[in-house]
């Protein structure tokens, strides 16, 4: 039986001013990012415990507040895995037996194949996979044969606003249902759900989105839909990094009662 959701608030230092994450995109050859898919990700989002070790060292700062057992020994997919931080954190970092990145954005997939060859990794090694997929189209669930094995445990980590803005409630609803069939009994999400408030300067800057965005009536942290399709909240850590201001929610598939 799932324990009762702990709530605890940790707050990591804002990085010193500098550019602006807008600017900082711009530098990085990256003029739109209508999927959050901003290149250099993790020169904006330093929320690392260990400052001072070195880079492939630095833990990443949420990573760093789950129970690691939640990773050891497990196999990850991590959705929008962008440069592939979070997969090759939980790989090399915290034990897990495997990682799948995925990302919509090729040029960030090729980033992470990059980043694993940079932390040591062969680039055929069976432990890890990158690839390039739309998750939410219809069925790519069903369809996903990751070469890395069964999943046990999945990261939505800053993504969900995206996922949401894009495809609508229905879309998250679709979802939420598709991981509570994909993933075992005992299995995990992970998610940092971006606040309501920061989805106002997406739709600003990407008109497209405004339409879809008009309709929306769910809300981020998404409670009562993952609770609909099965999930049982296992511990909800607030959170805030510099101008970031997102919880981490773990939610459990259980064995459900006959
Ligand atoms: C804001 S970044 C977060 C990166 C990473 N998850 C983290 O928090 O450290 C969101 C990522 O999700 C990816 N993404 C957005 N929509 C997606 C989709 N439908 N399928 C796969 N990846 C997607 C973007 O390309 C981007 O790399």
């Amino acid at each position: 039986m799932a324990s009762e959701a702990a709530h605890a608030v940790v707050a990591t230092p804002a990085p010193p001013p500098s550019l602006t994450n807008s600017a900082k995109n711009k530098q990085n050859h990256r003029q739109e990012w209508p999927y959050g898919n901003y290149r250099s990700y993790y020169s904006f989002r330093s929320g690392t415990t260990q400052p001072d070790a070195p880079p492939a060292d630095q833990l990443d700062g949420r990573l760093s507040l789950l129970d690691p057992a939640l990773f050891r020994e497990k196999t990850l997919l991590d959705i929008g895995t962008n440069s592939g931080k979070i997969a090759l954190d939980a790989l090399l970092l915290l034990g897990a037996r495997a990682v799948a990145g995925v990302d919509i954005d090729p040029l960030l997939i090729e980033d992470a194949r990059k980043a694993a060859l940079e932390r040591g990794l062969a680039h055929d090694d069976p432990r890890v996979e990158f690839r390039q997929a739309n998750v939410m189209e219809e069925g790519w669930f069903e369809r996903f044969e990751p070469s890395v094995g069964k999943v046990d445990v999945v990261t939505l980590f800053s993504i969900t606003k995206w996922l949401h803005l894009h495809n609508g409630d229905e879309g998250m609803r679709r979802l939420f249902r598709s991981l509570h069939t994909f993933l075992p009994t005992d299995g995990v999400v992970i998610v940092e759900p971006q606040e309501w408030d920061n989805y106002k300067r997406a739709v600003k800057r990407n008109k497209d989105l405004r339409e879809t965005f008009k309709t929306l009536e769910l809300r981020p942290p998404f409670d009562a839909e993952m609770r609909e399709v099965g999930f049982v909240l296992e511990e909800q850590i607030e959170r805030e990094e510099g101008g970031f201001s997102r919880p981490l929610l773990v939610w459990r598939k259980v064995k459900r009662a006959v």
